[in-house]
């Protein structure tokens, strides 16, 4: 048996997990533990985890089966379920707060990123939406319980191949608050370029509440931000974080994270949860 240890990297969110080699299987109490200590600190950092593209996809599997990213352009030829993060492939960072893949049905309930080659700056900053939920007017969380936004692939990108657009570009509606379905909380959920719009609301008006909640919602007291070490694994929930990407680094340094989504379920409001 593996016991974990925790140790907190920010009052609010994220923990280092420290006893784990993921390497190595894991048993069905450290799963357990593990999934709850997600729920809790909603991003786990595991350090030194040197992996290849096939023992990183057996380690991504003690948090649920892997999912297929939909930029195809960016999968791994030969493992096409790990997608590259490199910029000077020509990527830009996703440096809006958002949540992954909203487009699809079920959303994936975390990802994953690997550090193989990291580079000063280019850090990785993760919020806690349900602190941002609960720090929010008692009005403003009963009206954003009434909302849900329409999905699909992010409205700006232009590189999107044909066949990803094909797959991933169905309308999916999702709730604008989100209840965790192990931790029983709610949060606030949405990605601000795949809701193309608010029900009921134009595209523009969608677009300016939304910009305008993340500017209230967002604070350096429900925010970790992951400065990068070779070998580091993060993983974060999905469910009840946002997370950016700093593009404050200098491109000709060669940056590479392997990224990983696993499955989750269909997002959902229970009226009665916190
Ligand atoms: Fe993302």
């Amino acid at each position: 048996m593996t016991r974990l240890t925790l140790t907190p990297l920010h009052p609010l969110i994220g923990a280092e997990v420290a006893g784990l080699d993921l390497h190595k299987p894991v048993d069905a109490e450290t799963n357990a533990e593990l999934s709850a200590a997600l729920s809790e600190h909603l991003a786990l950092v595991v350090r030194d985890q040197h992996f290849t593209p096939p023992e990183y996809l057996v380690a991504a599997s003690v948090f649920g089966p892997v999912m297929r990213q939909h930029y195809s352009q960016y999968n791994m030829p030969d493992h096409p379920d790990i997608g590259v993060i490199r910029h000077r492939d020509g990527q830009e960072p996703a440096s809006m707060w958002h949540t992954d893949h909203t487009n699809r049905e079920r959303p994936p309930k975390a990802t994953m990123l690997h550090g193989l080659k990291v580079a000063r700056g280019g850090d990785t900053s993760i919020a806690s939406m349900r602190a941002a939920y609960a720090a929010l007017p008692e009005a403003e969380r009963q009206y954003l319980a009434t909302l849900r936004t329409r999905n699909g692939i992010d409205d700006h990108r232009t590189d999107v191949r044909s066949e990803d657009r094909e797959k991933y570009d169905v309308p999916v509606y999702h709730p604008m608050v989100r209840t965790h379905p192990e931790h029983g909380s709610n949060a606030v959920y949405f990605h601000i370029t795949k809701a193309h719009c608010i029900e009921g609301m134009t595209p523009e008006d969608s677009k300016t509440y939304m910009t305008d909640l993340l500017v209230r919602m967002i604070r350096p007291e429900i925010t970790y931000q992951h400065e990068w070490r070779k070998g580091d694994l993060l993983i974060f929930d999905n469910r009840a974080t946002m997370h950016r990407a700093h593009g404050d680094y200098d491109r000709s340094q060669d940056r590479e994270l392997w990224r990983l989504i696993v499955e989750g379920d269909r997002p959902r409001l229970d009226l009665t949860a916190a």
